[in-house]
């Protein structure tokens, strides 16, 4: 049975396309089906991330401008580019990236910002929508839907979490905005909840990889305790989220500072198997996989 899977957030750039994109390739890279969905509409990234030009966009088919063979693109031969010598690659030949994504052109943003302001082709839009996740799973046989949507509270991103049967919040732990996170989680995500939706947080960029700097031979009493100090509060703050928020959390991601300033930064999860960004990203598949 298809999971479909959206990745949410109150505050921008908390890594929903950054966990997205590694998410389902390396579902694929592990032998199963993964549909990548840009419906960051507002402010489309995958292109740029998959460096791909697609002549067909989500845009194209909920206009009725396009099939769903026309706006799903095959990715998988990338992962080719990353098999390993190690047997993996017959594992990954089996597996498929497929990906769509949504149009980057400026008119057709606001061509598609206009139509959902127009109640009769807002509803024809949203039953395009609909209709998009139904031939996905119909044509594909797709393990995993994974959703990349745009943060807040806006017209695609509610459609996205309404599709989905697990969301998840992605939160940056270095700039928690909670006000904003309590509303989502009571305003948006409870009703949701109640039609039998799953929700759970997914904490980004927590500390405690790159503190201290021991690799830099400079740890001191000080560095030290600065690192105490700060796993302790975060992890104050992580009960206090889980309790306040009345979510659990399905996992917390360090820091990773390498990822951070990676000038090419390009499937991470992929391109170093042994980084440990690679094994948080095999820990959220393991957790999908059993809810
Ligand atoms: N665990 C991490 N450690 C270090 N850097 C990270 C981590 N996760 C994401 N990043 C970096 O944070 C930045 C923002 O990530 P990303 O674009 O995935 O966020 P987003 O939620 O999709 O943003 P937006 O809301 O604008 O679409 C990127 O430069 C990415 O490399
Ligand atoms: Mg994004």
């Amino acid at each position: 049975m298809t999971k479909c899977i959206a990745l949410h957030s109150y505050k921008g750039g908390t890594g929903k396309s950054t966990i997205s994109s590694n998410l389902s390739a390396s579902l694929a890279k592990k032998g199963l089906t993964a549909v990548l969905l840009d419906v960051d509409v507002y402010a489309p990234s995958l292109q740029d991330y998959f460096q791909w030009q697609p002549k067909k966009s989500i845009n194209d088919y909920l206009f009725e401008n396009a099939n769903i063979d026309e706006v799903i693109h095959d990715l998988s031969p990338v992962l080719d580019k990353f098999s390993s010598n190690d047997g993996e690659q017959s594992e990954s030949s089996k597996g498929k990236l497929l990906v769509a994504f949504s149009s980057t052109s400026k008119d057709e943003i606001y061509k598609l910002d206009g139509a959902v302001r127009q109640e009769g082709s807002k509803i024809q839009l949203l039953r395009k929508f609909l209709m998009l996740r139904e031939e996905i799973v119909s044509k594909y046989n797709a393990d995993f839907v994974i959703i990349d949507t745009s943060p807040g509270i806006r017209y695609w991103s509610i459609n996205s979490l309404a599709i989905a049967d697990t969301i998840l919040l992605s939160l940056k732990l270095d700039g928690i905005d909670l006000k904003g996170t309590r509303l989502l989680a009571r305003e948006i995500y409870d009703s949701l909840t109640k039609l039998g939706t799953k929700s759970y947080l997914l904490l980004n960029r927590a500390a405690g990889y790159c503190l201290p700097p021991n690799l830099a031979g400079e740890q001191t009493s000080a560095t030290q305790e600065m690192f105490n100090n700060t796993v302790d509060n975060q992890s104050a703050v992580i009960s206090k989220l889980n309790a306040d928020i009345g979510m659990d959390t399905i996992l917390s991601i360090p820091c990773y500072c390498d990822i951070q300033f990676d000038s090419n930064e390009f499937l991470t999860a992929l391109r170093y198997p042994n980084h440990p960004f690679a094994g948080k990203i095999d820990e959220l598949i393991e957790k999908l996989k059993t809810i």
